[in-house]
């Protein structure tokens, strides 16, 4: 990171100058770090709309022109010619994989994937109503316990295999969380099938009859998992990073930023988007929902519309988009009426001014509903899949951190606007 140019503060008469960063691509930065020092004020950024808390090499997103790159490659081109164990490979070494190198990767993969006995026994304390969101923070949680006291993470291969284990586990605790959910008996993962079809299989295969993975839904699974991986610095992954910034264990930050994703402003859209299309129901109702998003005094919002980066069409919500038909197509499910309303209300949206002024454009969680439903997932169940695949971004992210030489503590500052110093009334005289 070298400083080519220089930023002026002027206040009053008074100025400082502040180095500014060139990115490879993308916005430059202003390093304000010295500015409290330097001038004792602080700046303001609630939601961090202009502020970038860290250096990364991993994603970079340029939402005005709706790119989406993971370590320079382009999401779309990924999702079509690489596998999700691939891109996880990619996400965490900085490289794709040659031959011996994803072999190793998969074979370490299935070996890491069963889990300890008795957090088997952790399932039992949840309700089988609970959401599955509190389940999955609360059994990857329960990991940290198992691989605390074995573990340094300031040993490189220790972070790895802390990263391998969270990879390799969270496809079973989903499909566990999943099982508890409906009340049937956990399914053991295979070691013989791909990391998605495994997944499905541990998720739909019954009792009296084994579930025969379809290779084209399995292919679909794996795509929205890639589409999903990592996406920057989020408020999930800032979540991790933040936690992580602690030095705690990398397992815990896994379910902080679980328990972010959870929220319907950002992995939880998913879920709301399904919700919102099944109850708009038919076509001719869209109308009335587009004239409630625009009313201010309606606190209604199009879910899975807009996104605080992409200010154009999210690259992913167009190969989503056609993962959708090629599933409903390989189900042999036509006419379906939600698709119908996702389509027509895409088509309005995109020429109404309201939506083309704000730049709002249908984000990646307009579609993932309507297909994850197909697949055979419950509503309740969309986040906890984000949550698997963003795994590995999450990881990624907390391993970049912890191995930033310039790592520091997270501590952000505030405006304060409440009480100055005030004496103490006794409580017979308030
Ligand atoms: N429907 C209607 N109007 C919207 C929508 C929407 N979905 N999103 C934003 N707007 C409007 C706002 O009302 C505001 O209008 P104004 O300028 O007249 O006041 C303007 O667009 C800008 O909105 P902000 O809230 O400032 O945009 P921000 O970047 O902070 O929010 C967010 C982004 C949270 C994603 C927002 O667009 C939203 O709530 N979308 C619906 C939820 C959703 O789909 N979330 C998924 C995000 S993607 C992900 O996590 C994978």
């Amino acid at each position: 990171m070298t400083s080519k140019d220089r930023a002026i503060l002027k206040i009053g008469d008074q100025s400082w100058d502040f180095p500014i960063y060139h990115a490879s691509i993308g916005p430059r930065v202003v390093d304000i770090a010295s500015l409290y020092k330097q001038t004792g004020i602080f700046t303001f950024d609630s939601g961090f709309t202009s502020t970038a808390s860290c250096e990364s090499r991993i994603t970079f997103i340029d939402g005005d022109k709706g790119t989406l790159l993971y370590r320079g490659y382009a999401i779309d081109e990924l999702a079509e010619k690489w596998d999700f164990l691939e891109t996880c490979y990619l996400l965490l070494h900085g490289e794709l994989p040659d031959k011996s190198q994803a072999k190793v990767f998969r074979e370490n993969i299935s070996k890491h994937n069963t889990l300890p006995e008795q957090l088997h026994n952790f399932y039992t304390g949840f309700d089988r109503d609970a959401h599955p969101m509190s389940m999955m923070c609360g059994v990857v949680w329960a990991l940290s316990a198992n691989y605390h006291n074995s573990m340094d993470i300031s040993d490189a291969s220790d972070r790895m295999l802390a990263c391998m284990r969270l990879i390799a586990k969270i496809p079973t605790l989903a499909a566990m969380t999943y099982r508890h959910h409906i009340g049937e008996e956990f399914v053991s993962p295979r070691g013989d099938l791909d990391y998605a079809s495994n997944f499905l299989y541990m998720c739909f295969s019954g009792e009296s009859k084994e579930y025969s993975v379809n290779p084209i839904i399995a292919r679909a699974m794996d795509k929205i998992f890639t589409l999903h991986a990592d996406h920057e610095q989020n408020a999930s992954t800032s979540t991790v990073r933040l936690a992580g910034s602690s030095g705690a264990n990398p397992f815990a930050c896994i379910a902080w930023g679980i328990a972010c994703l959870w929220g319907a402003a950002h992995g939880g859209a998913n879920e709301a988007a399904l919700s919102m299309l099944e109850e708009i129901g038919t076509v001719d109702r869209i109308p009335e929902y587009i004239k409630r998003a625009k009313d201010k005094n309606d606190p209604f919002r199009l879910m899975g519309f807009g996104h605080r980066v992409y200010k154009n069409y999210d690259p992913r919500a167009k190969i989503m988009q056609q993962t959708t038909h090629e599933v409903l197509e390989e189900l042999g499910i036509k006419d379906d009426p939600t698709l119908a309303v996702a389509m027509e209300l895409e088509r309005i949206a995109l020429t109404d001014e309201y939506f083309i002024e704000r730049k709002l454009y249908p984000n990646i969680d307009f579609y993932s509903g309507i297909t994850l439903r197909a697949l055979g997932f419950p509503s309740s169940m969309f986040t906890v899949l984000f949550a698997l695949a963003r795994t590995v971004g999450w990881s990624a992210q907390w391993k970049e951190m912890i191995e930033d030489p310039k790592q520091k503590i997270g501590r952000p500052r505030q405006l304060y606007t409440g009480e100055t110093v005030r004496e103490y009334v006794k409580e017979e005289e308030r």
